[in-house]
């Protein structure tokens, strides 16, 4: 599998990354243990070392599996977590009301407070196993706390050598100026796909011009430009896919109708239409990564095969116009 530097840091990365936020069953309708592990062991097997996980994906459940499946071969891997989203201190700004995997009502708070990220830190080295995080990342903006602060604490534990590279998630150009007053900052987390591609305006130009990596999330978006859901596809209240603005019927249909156009091209590739999809990620100048989730092997061997072919320069524009069509989700 092709490797990319991540930024300025010392990592490589594959261009496709396990994304361990449905394994950790939160948000998702729950998960199969069993499953999820054999799904990252596979994927590493296929190269797939890099495995994004955070501390909130299934309460730190989905850092626990993962520590599980990497066991013995830690050294082979890059582990990326996330910290700044606590659902055990009621600290810091509201971000959503949610529940335990237990089904007990919680509140969820972003908090990038230095106390906080410290505790976190440790709490994740242990689920993780391990005694070094390689990617560190805060998952959202925290406008409680001020940035030069969290920025402060992640150089100390950078320095401490608990953390190798220092990432953030869901920042804007402005959030990461700010930050990179005081460390240098190895990536971003933003949302990116054929659907969703607002970073090519401000982010996207900003990274590649200061040479900040880019893990690029959701990109086959939710499942959604797999083609296997359809307007019958029904999720329960909690799989957070009900709620999604792309599955709502009125925008499912469009994407659909999106999907069809689409399939010549996937075809034309010999390729399913989920790897046409991961295709077009990797293919952007500046994207380093996708974080690809899957539950199982056979949805993580289907995604691999997504970086073993190339997308003519003339197929991309025109995937990217028939995109462009779609505008935005009403
Ligand atoms: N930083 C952030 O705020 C943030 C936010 C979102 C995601 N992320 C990261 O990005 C990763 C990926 O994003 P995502 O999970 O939102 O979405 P995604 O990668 O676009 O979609 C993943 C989902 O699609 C389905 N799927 C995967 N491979 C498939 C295949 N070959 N055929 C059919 N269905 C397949 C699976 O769900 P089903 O089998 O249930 O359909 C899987 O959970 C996350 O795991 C996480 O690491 C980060």
């Amino acid at each position: 599998m092709e490797a990319r530097e991540l930024g300025k840091s010392a990592l490589e990365l594959p261009v496709i990354s396990f994304g361990a936020w449905a394994i950790g069953g939160w948000m998702w309708g729950g998960a199969d243990e069993k499953d999820a592990i054999r799904a990252i062991q596979r994927g590493v097997d296929l190269g797939v070392t890099c495995i994004d996980t955070a501390a909130i994906y299934g309460m730190g459940h989905s850092e626990k599996l993962t520590g599980q499946a990497i066991a013995g071969r830690r050294d082979e891997i890059i582990v990326a977590t996330k910290c700044g989203l606590r659902w055990d201190l009621e600290e810091g700004q509201l971000a959503m009301e949610s529940a335990m995997p237990d089904g007990t009502p919680c509140k969820i708070f972003r908090n990038l407070r230095p106390d906080s990220i410290r505790h976190e830190c440790e709490q994740s080295l242990k689920r993780l196993d391990t005694d070094v995080i390689d990617l560190y990342q805060c998952h959202w903006p925290d406008p409680t706390t001020p940035i030069d602060d969290t920025m402060e604490a992640l150089l100390g534990l950078q320095q401490e050598g608990k953390i190798r590279a220092i990432g953030v998630s869901n920042f804007s150009v402005d959030d990461m100026r700010a930050a990179t007053k005081t460390v240098t900052l190895a990536s971003d987390q933003p949302k990116y796909n054929l659907l969703e591609r607002a970073i090519e305006a401000d982010v996207l130009p900003f990274c590649r011009q200061e040479n900040i990596g880019i893990l690029a999330y959701s990109p086959i978006a939710h499942g959604l430009l797999t083609g296997k859901i359809t307007m019958d596809t029904q999720f329960g209240e909690d799989d957070h896919r009900h709620r999604q603005r792309w599955f709502q019927p009125e925008n499912r249909r469009k994407a659909l109708e999106f999907l069809e156009k689409v399939k010549p091209i996937a075809d034309g590739h010999g390729v399913t239409l989920g790897q046409l999809a991961i295709n077009c990620v990797i293919c952007q100048e500046g994207i380093t990564t996708a974080l690809v989730g899957a539950r199982n092997a056979q949805q993580v061997e289907e995604n691999v095969k997504a970086a073993s072919f190339r997308l003519s320069a003339d197929e991309l524009t025109t995937l990217r116009a028939l995109a462009e069509e779609l505008g935005e989700p009403v």
